[in-house]
C-alpha cells in the first residue's frame, strides 16, 4: 500500500511561529516532496473540545488556522484539508475502538495522567477531567485508522497516543479479521525547538508565543524581550542563545550569516533588529496571502469542504466492513 501520511492540528488560539517552525511549514514541505503519498491534513476541532476552549475562540482558531495552512502554500488539490468535525465516521470508528481498549491504556495515557498531577486535590483527582480528555487517545485513534495512515508526523508529546493507535489497530484485526494499516509516529529529528519571548519553548501553555501575524512592530517589542546575557558589547555573542536559535529559523538557507553576525561583535540590540527583520521578511508574502484568505471565509469554507466527499466515500466503506465484521449487518 502506497504512503499516507496524516496530522491534526487542535484549533486552540492563535497560531505562533513554534507552530509553523515545528509543524506547518515541514508538514507542507512533507507534502510537496513526497509524490509517492497521500497527506491528510485537519484541524482536530473536536479535540479543542477536551480542553474547554471557549465557542468563540475555537470559531475565531478555526479560521484562523485554516488560513494560516492556506497562506504558507499547502495545496488543497494535493493534500486533503479538512475539519475533523466534517467526518462524523470517526465517531463510529472511535465507538468500535472504545470497546476493545483496555480501561487501564486509557489511565497510562501522558495527557490524562498529566491532567490528574495538576489537580490540586487528589482526593477526588478526577473531578475536574473530562470524560472526552480521558478518552482523547481514542479518538485520536479513530482519526489515523479511519483514513489507514501510515506515517503520522507528531512531537514527541504525541508518541504515545500514536502508538495506542496502533496498538488498537492490531487488537481489531485480531479480533474481526481485518486488515487495518498499522501508523507509526514520525517524530523530526531535525525539527526546531523554538524558544519563546522568556527564552524557554515557545507554547501557549507558557503565555510567551510570538503569533504569526503579529503586526511588525508589536514583533519588534516581542522580540526586544527576550532576555540577553551581559557580554561585553562588541564580544561574539554565544550561539546557544533562543535568538540565534530563532534567526537560524527563518534566515532562509543562509544561516551562515546568522553565525558571521553573532561571531562579529555586533551588539544584541543590533541581533534583535536582525531576527525581526528576518521574521518579517519570511512573512511578507505568506502575510499579504494570509490577509486576502482570512476576510474571504466562503472561500476558506469551500475549501475545507472541497474533498470531504470523497474522504467520506472512503471512511463510509471502511465503517460498512467493520460494522460488518463484528456482526452489525442487515438480516436479509
Ligand atoms: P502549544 O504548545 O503552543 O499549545 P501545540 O501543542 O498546539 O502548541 O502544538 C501544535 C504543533 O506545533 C505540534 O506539532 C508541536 O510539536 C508544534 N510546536 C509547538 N510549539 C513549538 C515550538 N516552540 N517549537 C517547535 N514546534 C512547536
Ligand atoms: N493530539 C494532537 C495534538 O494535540 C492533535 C491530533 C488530533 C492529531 N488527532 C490527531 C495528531 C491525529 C495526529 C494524528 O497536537
Amino acid at each position: 500500500m502506497s504512503r499516507r501520511i496524516l496530522t491534526g492540528i487542535k484549533p486552540t488560539g492563535s497560531p505562533h511561529l513554534g507552530n509553523l517552525a515545528g509543524a506547518i511549514a515541514p508538514a507542507i514541505q512533507m507534502a510537496h516532496d513526497a509524490a509517492d503519498a497521500q497527506c491528510f491534513f485537519f484541524l482536530a476541532d473536536f479535540h479543542a473540545l477536551t480542553g474547554g476552549t471557549a465557542p468563540d475562540e475555537l470559531h475565531a482558531a478555526t479560521h484562523e488556522i485554516a488560513a494560516t495552512w492556506l497562506a504558507f502554500g499547502l495545496d488543497p488539490k494535493r493534500a486533503f484539508f479538512y475539519r475533523q468535525s466534517d467526518i462524523p465516521e470517526v465517531f463510529e470508528l472511535s465507538w468500535m475502538l472504545t470497546c476493545v481498549c483496555p480501561k487501564g491504556m486509557m489511565n497510562r495515557s501522558h495527557a490524562y495522567k498529566a491532567a490528574k498531577a495538576d489537580q490540586a486535590d487528589k482526593k477526588g483527582a478526577d473531578d475536574n477531567i473530562n470524560m472526552g480528555l480521558f478518552t482523547y487517545p481514542l479518538l485520536m485513534a479513530a482519526d489515523i485508522l479511519l483514513f489507514q495512515a501510515t506515517d503520522v508526523p507528531v512531537g514527541k508529546d504525541q508518541v504515545q497516543h500514536i502508538e495506542v493507535a496502533r496498538d488498537l489497530a492490531q487488537r481489531v484485526n485480531l479480533h474481526v479479521g481485518s486488515n487495518l494499516a498499522l501508523p507509526k509516529a514520525v517524530v523530526a529529528e531535525s525539527g526546531v525547538l523554538l524558544p519563546g519571548s522568556d527564552g524557554r519553548k515557545m507554547s501557549k501553555s507558557y503565555g510567551n508565543t510570538i503569533p504569526i501575524w503579529v503586526e511588525p512592530k508589536r514583533l519588534s517589542k516581542l522580540i526586544a524581550a527576550i532576555p540577553t546575557d551581559s557580554s561585553a558589547k562588541n564580544a561574539p555573542k554565544p550561539k546557544n542563545h533562543a535568538l540565534h536559535v530563532l534567526a537560524t529559523a527563518f534566515c532562509g538557507t543562509d544561516t551562515q550569516s546568522v553565525d558571521a553576525l553573532f561571531d562579529s561583535g555586533a551588539s544584541w540590540h543590533e541581533i534583535k533588529i536582525f531576527a525581526c527583520d528576518a521574521i518579517c521578511a519570511q512573512l511578507l508574502e505568506p502575510r499579504r496571502k494570509y490577509q486576502e484568505l482570512a476576510q474571504d471565509s466562503a472561500l476558506l469554507e469551500r475549501t475545507l469542504m472541497l474533498r470531504v466527499p470523497e474522504l467520506r466515500e472512503t471512511a463510509a466503506n471502511l465503517i460498512a466492513e467493520l460494522r460488518s465484521k463484528v456482526g452489525i449487518r442487515r438480516l436479509s
